[in-house]
């Protein structure tokens, strides 16, 4: 079982239903007489992203994104590529991209910039979780669900080498997990 592998949860169900009531009420109010587009990034966003919405009330369109950082090594060039690119023209919209956790903040500050420059009307962030302590790169970032300390966490769809992103909350892996890799 999955579960066997969790020390200790973070972040459950009801917190995280609380999360995108919250969230969603905030966009839709911030959004009232807009059209918007939600820019997932793939893959862990994907669950966030899909209880998000149905908490948001003002008329939107899906697209997703999918990025990886440049350069082999332990330390990132802070470029990213991009893997999937959206299917939808940037130019004009109201962008809300949704991402799951923030760290260091390059791939969102990347993502931002690059919607940006396709001529967005406007682009804002919302991501269910934040590690402040991380940042090296300064977004701002308008909707956070929780911010949380410098520890690796999975669930609810985020992965620990692809693994775990099925767990309807987020949670800490057991030491002996990250051994056996
Ligand atoms: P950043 O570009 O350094 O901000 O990295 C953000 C990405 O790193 C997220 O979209 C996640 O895919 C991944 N990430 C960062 N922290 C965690 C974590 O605690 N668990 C799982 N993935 C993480
Ligand atoms: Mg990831």
């Amino acid at each position: 079982m999955v579960h066997d592998d969790i020390k200790e949860v973070f972040v459950d169900k009801e917190e995280i239903k609380e999360i995108c009531e919250r969230l969603g009420g905030e966009i839709s109010r911030d959004y009232a007489g807009k059209e918007i587009l939600v820019v997932v990034i793939l893959k862990g966003s994907m669950v966030f992203a899909a209880d998000l919405i149905r908490c948001i009330s003002v008329p939107l369109r899906l697209d997703f994104i999918q990025a990886s950082s440049y350069g082999e090594g332990t330390k990132s060039s802070g470029i990213i590529k991009i893997k999937k690119d959206l299917d939808s023209r940037a130019e004009g919209k109201h962008i809300i991209i949704i991402e799951d956790i923030i760290d260091s903040g390059k791939t969102l500050f990347n993502i931002h910039k690059l919607l940006e420059e396709r001529g967005a009307a406007s682009v804002n962030i919302c991501t269910l979780l934040s590690k402040p302590s991380r940042r090296e790169i300064d977004v701002d970032v308008k909707y956070i669900g929780k911010e949380v300390p410098d520890e690796f966490l999975v669930g609810y769809g985020l992965d620990f080498a692809e693994k775990y992103r099925s767990l309807p909350y987020v949670g800490v892996l057991k030491p002996q997990v990250y051994a056996k890799v």
